[in-house]
């Protein structure tokens, strides 16, 4: 499916990284390798997030470089070649030339020559940028290429002397979103909301957690996102305290709630939303005390999110609303001031409230610069999620509290005024959850 960043955009990311890299380097980055499944059958193929940045190219067996000031073009795509009679099995194939139509790249070759021609490429820049120990094989071609320069030195050949790791260049330009990807991340979004909408509907007793993740698969699928942005996660009554509980197996009981926890993928950009319901569609007097002490630390994080703040203090808003409450309710003794500074709040709240969002859910730049928190910036986009988590046998709490798991997720992006939410449409409050269950 053609992306829905347009193609300049991909020129401007490699342009804006070439112009933080140093003149005489040179940049490689590999396209995902495939993975096999089970004998002959693989795995869907996902395009490498770094790739996908600079190139929007989804095909894999695939080597972007780039090579600042090389006349004959700046940004080299190896790729496969076009052939028709594997093209019939596999597939169509974009070919070099369709690398350079289709994908503005400068220049483009077969991926069964990058032995012959990166070794000459490489020659002569001292600085080698690559995605260094990400993964083995590709650090032994790295080599191998350099190799064949270093052999060559008594013929006059120069041969690279550091090797940097791309991401430190390339994740901070990945951070900032554009518009365009702002509105490719707003449409993943809107798609999840839905599918969580729906999936609320369809809960009832007699069912199990995977009918609800099948609504969820529908509604991606549907609206042509084909994955999801991680296994979702569907954990009734006390499942909804296992962080990554994916089994989505068991039975729905009345009286449970249901955690749900799942994004679509659009054009590899991801979503990441969590809602938290009612099996019955009525929360119970207990659920209801702690939802809404999650939800309030929901909006005081979401409050905090806006230029001026620093990456942590979403985290430390939705800290104070927590632990407060978790007082308030009994759950906890003690002063806030205590509880925080002793992080007493950790047996039901083990997680961060949030993390930066993009081609990864989980996705890449520093949350710090040297020892300070990150100032938040517009074009940031990250997610809001707190939660309390009431294992089923904490002894140390009155029974009735034990086994329920709640979680609230939202994502966002950093405006100039504070933050727009791009998954506002899936219902959070008490009441609006049990109108839509009760349509
Ligand atoms: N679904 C993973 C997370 O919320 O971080
Ligand atoms: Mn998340
Ligand atoms: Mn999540």
């Amino acid at each position: 499916m053609p992306s829905m960043i347009p193609m300049k955009e991909f020129a401007d990311r490699r342009r804006k990284l070439m112009e933080r890299m140093a003149p005489d380097s040179i940049a490689i980055v590999p396209a995902a390798p495939e993975s096999v499944r089970n004998r002959d059958v693989l795995h869907p193929f996902r395009q490498d997030s770094d790739f996908q940045y600079l190139s929007g190219f989804g095909e894999p067996e695939a080597v972007l470089v780039l090579i600042p000031g090389r006349e004959h073009g700046e940004s080299v795509l190896f790729c496969k070649e076009r052939n028709p009679e594997k093209e019939l099995w596999d597939g169509f194939l974009s070919g070099p030339e369709g690398a350079i139509d289709k994908f503005g790249l400068d220049d483009a070759f077969p991926i069964s020559d990058i032995d012959d021609i990166l070794p000459g490429m490489i020659e002569g820049r001292s600085r080698v940028y690559y995605p260094l120990g990400k993964d083995h094989s590709f650090d032994a071609r790295v080599m191998d290429w350099v190799k064949v320069i270093r052999s060559k030195v008594r013929a006059g050949a120069h041969p690279p002397g550091e090797f940097v790791a791309l991401e430190h260049l390339l994740h901070d330009l990945r951070l900032y979103k554009s518009a365009n990807e702002i509105k490719v991340m707003a449409k993943a979004g809107e798609i999840s909301a839905k599918a969580h909408c729906r999936a609320m509907k369809r809960a009832r007793k007699g069912g199990y957690e995977y009918n609800l993740e099948a609504e969820l698969i529908h509604t991606f699928m549907d609206h042509g996102a084909r994955s999801t942005a991680y296994p979702s996660i569907v954990g009734s009554g006390a499942n909804g305290c296992i962080l990554h509980y994916i089994e989505n197996s068991a039975p729905l009981k009345e009286g449970d709630l249901v955690l749900i926890d799942a994004g679509c993928e659009v054009d590899c950009y991801a979503s990441d939303i969590t809602r938290t319901f009612p099996v019955s569609g009525r929360f119970s007097a207990e659920q209801k005390a702690l939802y809404e002490v999650v939800l309030s630390a929901q909006y005081a994080a979401i409050e905090a999110v806006r230029p001026g703040n620093h990456w942590n203090h979403p985290h430390e808003a939705a800290l104070r609303v927590l632990t407060q409450g978790l007082i308030d309710l009994g759950l906890l003794s003690g002063s806030l001031d205590d509880a925080l500074e002793q992080e007493a709040y950790k047996p039901f709240f083990m997680h961060r409230t949030g993390h930066w969002l993009g081609l990864d859910v989980h996705d890449v730049g520093d949350y710090k610069i040297g020892d300070a928190w990150r100032q938040l910036e517009p074009g940031m986009t990250l997610t809001v999620e707190p939660g309390l988590y009431i294992a089923p046998d904490n002894t140390d709490v009155d029974k009735k509290w034990r086994g329920i798991g709640i979680r609230i997720e939202d994502d966002v992006v950093v405006t100039k005024e504070g933050c727009r939410i791009l998954t506002e449409s899936v219902p959070k409050t008490i009441a609006d959850i049990e109108a839509l269950m009760a349509d």
